[in-house]
């Protein structure tokens, strides 16, 4: 097993977060950006954007997401149980990255390269999955904890509006993070000759 290898099985969906970080929300600003700018796009065309919230706007996202999900959960027990994972996994954290990729690009190279068209929302998504696992790795390899959610399309619009988003940025995750208060529970494999096979002739 190779450091990366243990960096890999390090890495888990971390859902009891804490906000005593070490690292200044700059810092964490920083490796964020590293990581996403040294992952791979699609003709190198960083269609992946990202945005760092730390503080009030950490806690503000996660209200906006709880106010959005009480105008659509009409079962209160429901609501209940979401609004106590969003407080306790996600709003506890420290920050959040959202994930977002610009439509412009992708659009750009639609028309650039018509014969590949109907690849580049594809690859797009691949680069975002790329992208938010080198931020993922890179906050584990810092003792960090996140897990990745999807209440986009939802709050989409409150989230372009509290966060100035340009209106070509589609958002394609929120990633909180944070210290870790509870390692992530055991994770099934499916057997390996399931999923792999070698062939060498
Ligand atoms: C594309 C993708 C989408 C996911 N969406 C969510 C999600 O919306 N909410 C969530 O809690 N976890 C989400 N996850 C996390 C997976 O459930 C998790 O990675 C998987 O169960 C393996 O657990 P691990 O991350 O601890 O290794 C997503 C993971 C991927 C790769």
């Amino acid at each position: 097993m190779s450091a990366f290898n243990d960096l890999q099985k390090k890495r888990r969906s971390i859902y009891a977060l804490g906000d005593q970080v070490k690292q200044t929300p700059e810092e964490l600003f920083g490796m964020v950006n590293e990581a996403i700018k040294d992952a791979p796009t699609a003709f190198n065309s960083q269609s992946v954007r990202a945005v760092t919230l730390t503080g009030d706007a950490h806690k503000k996202l996660w209200d906006m997401v709880l106010d959005t999900l009480r105008k659509v959960v009409k079962n209160p027990d429901v609501f209940e149980t979401t609004e106590q994972k969003v407080n306790g996994s996600f709003k506890s954290g420290f920050g959040t990255v959202l994930y977002f990729t610009d439509m412009d690009v992708v659009h750009g190279l639609e028309e650039q390269f018509p014969s590949y068209k109907d690849n580049f929302y594809d690859w797009s998504e691949e680069a975002i999955g790329i992208a938010l696992y080198s931020v993922w790795l890179t906050l584990t390899e810092a003792d960090l904890g996140a897990s990745i959610q999807h209440y986009n399309p939802l709050i989409d619009q409150a989230v372009a509006e509290a966060f100035d988003i340009p209106s070509n940025w589609k958002l394609r995750g929120e990633m909180p993070f944070g210290t870790i208060e509870a390692p992530a529970g055991s994770k099934d494999y499916m057997p390996d000759d399931e999923r792999f096979k070698l062939f060498t002739k």
